[in-house]
């Protein structure tokens, strides 16, 4: 089994609803809330067996053709609102009309961000810039002081994103995900881990 989580940090509401509402880039991406207009790009990049295939077995597959709509409407916008999960959309900053991708960060769980990529956008870097602004959101407008990731060991894309970013494996069990039980381990990162990680990758300009 995984191993429970230690305390949650509970910043200030205000603080909450500021980071649900906050917009932010890196040197190649526009991140912005997630909103329903956003569906059906979801819908058309999000439901392909090499995105989904390591993700939660909670992630219903096959993917219901309105399966982006429900997911936005029912469950994240609602979690938004609420300031229990933070999700936004990642855009080119070359292409900023359509979303390709998404980074979500969740208070509450083992499992405290999540993160996919559109395939023809992926293996360039783009989810390392969107993960370290997301850990900048998680610890310097959020306030909380570790994150913790799970994963599957297969899960090679993952894996190293966590390494290169200087987190450490701290738990190892089995989960259900897509594609059926694997061997699963979770990441975490304190924030002082991630200060110094950051001092010396600073956000290099748009
Ligand atoms: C995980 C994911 C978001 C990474 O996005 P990405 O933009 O392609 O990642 P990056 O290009 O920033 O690469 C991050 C690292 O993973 C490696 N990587 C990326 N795709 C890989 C692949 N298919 N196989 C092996 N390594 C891969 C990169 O080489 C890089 O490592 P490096 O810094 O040592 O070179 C993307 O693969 C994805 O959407 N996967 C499906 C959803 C998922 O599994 N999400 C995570 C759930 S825990």
């Amino acid at each position: 089994m995984i191993e429970a989580s230690r305390s949650d940090a509970y910043p200030a509401a205000a603080c909450r609803v500021d980071a649900a509402r906050m917009e932010g880039g890196t040197e190649r991406l526009l991140l912005r809330p997630l909103t329903l207009a956003d569906a059906p790009a979801m819908q058309e990049h999000f439901p392909h067996w090499e995105i989904v295939r390591y993700l939660l077995a909670a992630v219903p597959w096959p993917y219901p053709p309105d399966g982006a709509r429900r997911f936005c409407r029912d469950t994240a916008l609602p979690a938004m609102e609420q300031g229990e999960a933070w999700h936004w959309t990642l855009r080119l900053r070359s292409a900023p009309g359509a979303a390709i991708g998404m980074v979500s960060l969740f208070r509450r769980g083992e499992d405290q961000r999540g993160l996919w990529l559109g395939l023809p956008w992926q293996r360039q870097g783009l989810m390392t810039e969107a993960a370290a602004w997301a850990n900048d959101v998680w610890f310097d407008t959020l306030g909380f002081d570790h994150l913790r990731v799970g994963k599957a060991r297969a899960n090679t894309a993952s894996r190293r994103l966590s390494q290169r970013q200087g987190m450490r494996l701290v738990a190892t069990g089995e989960r259900n995900f897509v594609c059926g039980t694997l061997d699963a381990e979770t990441w975490e990162l304190t924030a002082a881990e991630w200060r110094a990680w950051r001092a010396k990758h600073p956000p290099r300009p748009a």
